[in-house]
């Protein structure tokens, strides 16, 4: 038995001395330390030992089984050292190779004008929320006081699902949904997408931007509105910045004005840039029609509120000194690469 043991042990120990890979390493390991290994063979065969020298018997089997895996491993760390060294010398690098560079992307005018505008909003404490792109009708009209066959309907050329589903043409139906929860007061920004039906060309595109605001308390005035639209003015385009309020009509609102700011350009002598009037155009806005109030669940005797829509293309396009909308949608990363 014992010179068996020798046998398998020498057998073992030269095997793995001569091999000179990592993968007839483990063969090696399988043929003697396996389920049907050679050594494994001896201990099945225990049995037959008489039981006064099993424990010796044993003993030889463990002292070679520790000397085999000893080898075993001492020989794998070698093999692995120099398969290393070999890859090491296999793999020169030209250092004179042009760099893989990595290109980092760039926010996109729309981004920066939107963040800026949500930072000065946020500032005088108002939420920012969204709504659906894809909007009921009568979220997108009737609650907003356009009922079907009101003439304001066919303005925004809209692009309809089905008869009662529309891809919204304005953010404005959040003022409705955010009304309708019922939690006042509100003091909110609503950013997002919508669609109309334009042919693309320097200043249209069928999908754009809007940020729309509401704000609803009691004891809410026109000064109110008038103030927070010149502070967000001057923010936004410089402290210089004058705004002008010009009547005008939203179904929505009641009075409604449009807003211009002086030009930041030229400071409002007129150039090239305001077309020579001094005065940009931004946005549109008002007081929250009683009736809107009163169809989304609000006491219109107790509270009042106001409501403007800004188109965030016009702003970005405005701020940057861009000329052609069109620009904004290309994603061109060297144009994007200059804001
Ligand atoms: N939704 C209007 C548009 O797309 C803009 C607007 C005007 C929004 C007046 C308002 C508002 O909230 O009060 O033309």
């Amino acid at each position: 038995m014992k010179d068996q043991l020798e046998k398998i042990k020498s057998e073992a120990l030269k095997q793995i001395e001569g091999s000179d890979a990592l993968e007839k390493l483990n063969d090696i390991r399988v043929a003697y330390l396996g389920k049907k290994g050679e050594l494994t063979k001896v201990l099945k065969s225990m049995k037959d030992v008489a039981p006064e020298d099993r424990p010796k018997v044993g003993q030889m089997v463990n002292e070679a089984r520790e000397a085999i895996e000893a080898k075993l491993e001492e020989t794998k760390a070698r093999l692995a050292r120099k398969a290393r060294e070999e890859q090491m010398k296999a793999e020169v690098i030209d250092v004179t190779l042009p760099a893989v560079k990595n290109h980092v992307g760039h926010s996109h005018p729309n981004t920066i004008a939107l963040e800026e505008v949500e930072r000065i909003f946020v500032g005088m404490g108002y939420e920012v929320v969204e709504g659906p792109e894809v909007e009921y009708d009568e979220y997108n009209f009737t609650k907003l006081n356009i009922p079907a066959n009101h003439p304001a309907k066919d303005e925004q050329d809209t692009f309809y699902i089905n008869k009662d589903i529309v891809l919204r043409t304005q953010t404005s139906p959040v003022q409705a949904r955010i009304m309708e929860q019922g939690k006042l007061p509100i003091r909110m920004i609503a950013p997002g997408r919508v669609f109309r039906s334009d042919e693309v060309d320097a200043t249209h595109s069928p999908s754009f931007h809007q940020v729309e605001g509401l704000v609803i308390d009691k004891h809410i005035t026109f000064a109110d509105l008038k103030g927070t639209l010149a502070q967000f003015a001057k923010e936004m385009f410089g402290e210089d910045t004058k705004v002008k309020f010009r009547p005008h009509h939203f179904p929505f609102t009641e009075p409604s004005a449009e807003v211009d700011v002086s030009c930041f350009k030229c400071g409002g002598t007129g150039c090239r840039f305001c077309k020579g009037s001094g005065w940009i155009e931004i946005l549109g806005c008002g007081m929250v029609h009683p009736h809107v109030l009163e169809m989304c669940g609000i006491d219109p005797e107790e509270y009042t509120g106001f409501a403007f829509g800004v188109g965030l293309e016009r702003i970005a396009l405005l701020k940057y000194e861009i000329d052609d909308m069109r620009l904004l949608y290309e994603n061109d990363i060297r144009f994007l690469k200059q804001f």
